[in-house]
């Protein structure tokens, strides 16, 4: 009987460790605490409240606004949030949806920042 329920016991660890691993695979900035931004906060556009909740799974999405790329370098990044860190991949329409957001809100710093004023 005791053997039994220590049997028991031990398949329910498992089945809890099976569970577990795959949202412990995903890789979350560490004192992240989600809900603490709203799209709102973001510059307006098509696509920004797709964008938004693909991405604060795992960190600010300041983090993401602090950043300045190109459509092919934002296109990298996505992929290496999938490589590296297991979110899970974003194609098709909603990938298109999410990198015209990010690089037209967020596109590389020098165009939208200082000018020379002697040109
Ligand atoms: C599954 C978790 C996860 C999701 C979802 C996620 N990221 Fe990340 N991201 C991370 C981690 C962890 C870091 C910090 C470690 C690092 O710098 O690579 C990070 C860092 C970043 C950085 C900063 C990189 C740098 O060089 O400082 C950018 C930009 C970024 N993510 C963009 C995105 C975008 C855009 C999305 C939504 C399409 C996204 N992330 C969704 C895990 C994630």
């Amino acid at each position: 009987m005791l053997r039994q329920s220590k049997l028991l016991a031990a398949s329910a660890l498992l089945a809890a460790f099976a569970f577990a691993a795959p949202l412990a695979a995903q890789t979350t900035v560490p004192g992240y605490t989600p809900g603490e931004e709203r799209p709102e906060d973001f510059p307006e556009g098509q696509g920004r409240d797709e964008t938004f909740y693909a991405c604060i799974a795992c960190h600010n999405f300041k983090l993401i606004a602090a950043q300045g790329l190109t459509r092919n370098a934002w296109d990298d990044t996505v992929t290496l949030m999938t490589q590296r860190h297991n979110m899970p991949a974003i194609e098709g329409a909603e990938r298109e949806v999410i990198l015209t957001y990010l690089s037209t809100a967020f596109p590389p710093k020098q165009q939208r920042g200082w000018k020379n004023p002697f040109n």
